[in-house]
């Protein structure tokens, strides 16, 4: 498929997209959040076409899931060849190849030392669930502490730690009980007001000085689940010191660490997970969304000697499907010898070019990130730091109508989390793109 990027031939949406999505208003949950028209009908590498006709730069991936591009011939290649042998025998009462050797290679790339075990489930919620159930489970403990501003799923018990936006917990009470949330290092808007320049993890004493104190006490705590990047969030970085503090706290007590790594994770951030760049080694890894480049699958991993509960305590029917499991093997390959390395260069390049466009568009507050995992935070004024929630959302529209795909993530920050196939050119492409919708949008406000 050879196309220009981006080309954009008709009226968004075109008349094939219109009515499909007047289909989908119809019969399909309008719980989903749909911020644009898009309908896609193929994809490749980082392109995607629409029924129209439409040529897109794609730099959502699926909500950070694409992770070799779309159709990648060597994902496609081991999917294809599993699903002509056997497409499904549960390896929760059998046993097949795929998953055990995506178990041996997960333990090779999971930065846990010594043996590694790991669970299989198809979602980002079902990894975090397992680990949620794994922590109470090996402690005898019953308490998580979470972070405000993390995601972590939806169902209830991974709801319950998520704690991102109140739509997504709103009506569904009463949640799992046992659950805290502390103040997460965002560090362009320190919940305890201090600068990054002197910060020392300070956010981190309102565990010790309060929570402990005040709420729960450490030796009743299970785990503590963090995201080393908060996605949903918002894209905020968590300073390395935040994390080996984090370490340090839970250490004493006996915590467990758990790192939600279900969007930073699988060579997004330009190392295999991001929590590698603090040195830190947590006790668990919640893995999901890149691992199998769409195909469904969630996993925890955990150190070995954790993951000792008996035949029945979890399992789940679909879990580690081995079309799935060809997939991540794949994917694992081709990041390896590729793609992470990809991620951190054309990454570095992408985050310079953005950071350069707040020189002239004072909507942007602030430019993180790391490998592919860029957010952009837009904000009304740089001095009072308002959220430009509306505006966002007006970018993230003028983007796309441009041929742009890219999300918002938190109240008012877009997300860049293309493919890790990304090219500098398609980088610069989708910089320059960007720039227009940030000046289309400043242009109305003006
Ligand atoms: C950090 C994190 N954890 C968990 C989840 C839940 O994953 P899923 O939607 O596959 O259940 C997400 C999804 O965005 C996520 O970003």
């Amino acid at each position: 498929m050879l196309m220009t990027v981006p080309d954009i031939k008709t009226a968004l949406p075109g008349p094939k997209a219109k009515a499909l999505i007047d289909r989908d208003n119809a019969f399909v949950s309008p719980s989903y959040t749909r911020g644009y028209p898009l309908v896609i009908e193929r994809g490749t590498g980082a392109t995607v076409e629409d029924v129209d006709g439409n040529v897109f730069l794609d730099c959502a991936a699926g909500i950070a899931v694409n992770s070799t591009g779309h159709a990648h011939p060597e994902v496609v290649q081991a999917v294809t060849e599993q699903a002509g042998k056997f497409l499904h025998m549960s390896g929760t009462d059998f046993y097949y190849e795929p998953q055990v050797r995506l178990a041996e290679e997960l333990a090779a790339i999971v930065p846990i030392n010594g043996g590694v075990r790991s669970f299989f489930g198809n979602s980002g919620t079902e990894a975090v669930e397992a680990c949620i159930k794994l922590s109470r489970y090996a402690t005898g403990r019953e308490n998580i502490i979470a972070f405000l501003g993390g995601f972590h799923g939806r169902t209830m018990g991974s709801l319950s730690l998520t704690a991102s936006k109140a739509i997504q917990r709103r009506g569904f009470g009463p949640l799992m009980p046992g659950v805290y949330h502390a103040p997460y290092a965002d560090c362009y808007r320190c919940p305890i007001g201090l600068r990054p320049e002197t910060c020392a993890a300070e956010c981190l004493d309102f565990i010790d000085h309060q929570l402990f104190v005040h709420l729960v006490t450490p030796d009743e705590v299970a785990a503590i689940v963090v995201e080393p990047i908060q996605g949903e969030g918002g894209y905020i970085v968590a300073p390395d010191q935040f994390l080996q503090k984090l370490h340090e706290l839970t250490k004493p007590h006996g915590i467990l660490l758990v790192a939600d790594e279900v969007q930073s994770g699988m060579g997004r951030s330009g190392r295999m997970f991001a929590i590698e760049f603090s040195g830190v080694e947590p006790d668990m890894v919640a893995i999901a969304k890149g691992i199998a480049s769409g195909l469904p699958l969630g996993v925890a991993s955990a150190r070995a000697g954790l993951m000792a509960w008996p035949p029945g305590a979890h399992a789940s029917t679909f879990g580690g499907n081995p079309v799935s499991c060809a997939a991540a093997l794949a994917t694992i390959r081709l990041l390896r010898t590729q793609l992470m390395a990809n991620a951190a260069d054309v990454g570095a390049h992408m985050l310079a070019g953005l950071k350069q466009l707040a020189d002239k568009h004072p909507l942007i507050g602030d430019v993180r990130g790391r490998g592919l995992m860029i957010g952009v935070e837009l904000v009304r004024d740089r001095e009072t730091k308002e959220r430009a929630t509306e505006e966002r959302n007006a970018v993230v529209n003028a983007a796309f109508r441009r041929g742009l795909l890219v999300l918002g993530a938190g109240k008012n920050a877009v997300r860049f989390s293309p493919p890790l196939v990304l090219t500098r050119d398609e980088a610069d492409i989708a910089v320059r793109i960007f720039d227009e919708a940030l000046s289309e949008v400043e242009g109305a406000i003006r």
